[in-house]
């Protein structure tokens, strides 16, 4: 496994508009306070403290004026990419913030990942908006694969080939 340090960070901060003052980052440990913040914010199952602590390193940020707004975590197998995690702040959502970060973390990395995979909740109509408007096509689905309150609820596998 290698860690997202094999991301082209140079090449995912220039594809992203000036206008936005937007820059892509490693996460570092002072960053987890801010990640879980969001993670509670975003998701309906939040991962732990300690989940985001243990994917630090295969972790980046969204910052904006010096302010943490958003975070992902990638993880590279082979020629293979996984975006376990992906959220923006619920404050400064729908203005095109994900749809930058997604299009920057694509571009960053290596020429060598050939497809970038990802679940996602079939309920997540907005983020499989996302998905599917920078290219991810589904390819299958998990059966109550996550929790929902006392239920279950699908999973939806999409991917994207990468390669150029
Ligand atoms: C999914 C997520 C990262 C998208 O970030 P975002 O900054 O809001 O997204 P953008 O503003 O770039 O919008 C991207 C697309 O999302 C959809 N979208 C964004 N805001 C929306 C809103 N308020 N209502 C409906 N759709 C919306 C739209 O399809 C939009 O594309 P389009 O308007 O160009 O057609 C964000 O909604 C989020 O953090 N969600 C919670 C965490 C999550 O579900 N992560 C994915 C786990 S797999």
């Amino acid at each position: 496994m290698k860690l997202p340090l094999a991301l082209d960070l140079v090449n995912a901060n220039a594809c992203l508009p000036a206008s936005k003052s937007l820059i892509i980052r490693q996460s570092t440990a002072d960053d987890l306070s801010y990640i879980s913040t969001i993670e509670q914010l975003t998701s309906v199952n939040p991962w732990s403290n300690r989940q985001l602590n243990n994917c630090l390193e295969q972790s980046l940020v969204l910052i904006q004026e010096e302010q943490l707004i958003g975070f992902a975590v990638i993880i590279l197998v082979e020629d293979q990419a996984e975006l376990h995690n992906i959220a923006i702040n619920p404050q400064v959502q729908g203005q095109g913030l994900g749809r930058f970060f997604l299009q920057a973390l694509i571009e960053a990395l290596p020429v060598t990942i050939k497809q970038l995979y990802l679940e996602v909740r079939v309920s997540n109509y907005r983020a499989i908006r996302l998905y599917h408007r920078m290219g991810f096509s589904k390819i299958a689905e998990r059966k109550d694969y996550y929790r929902n309150g006392l239920g279950r609820e699908d999973a939806v596998i999409m991917a994207r080939n990468c390669a150029t």
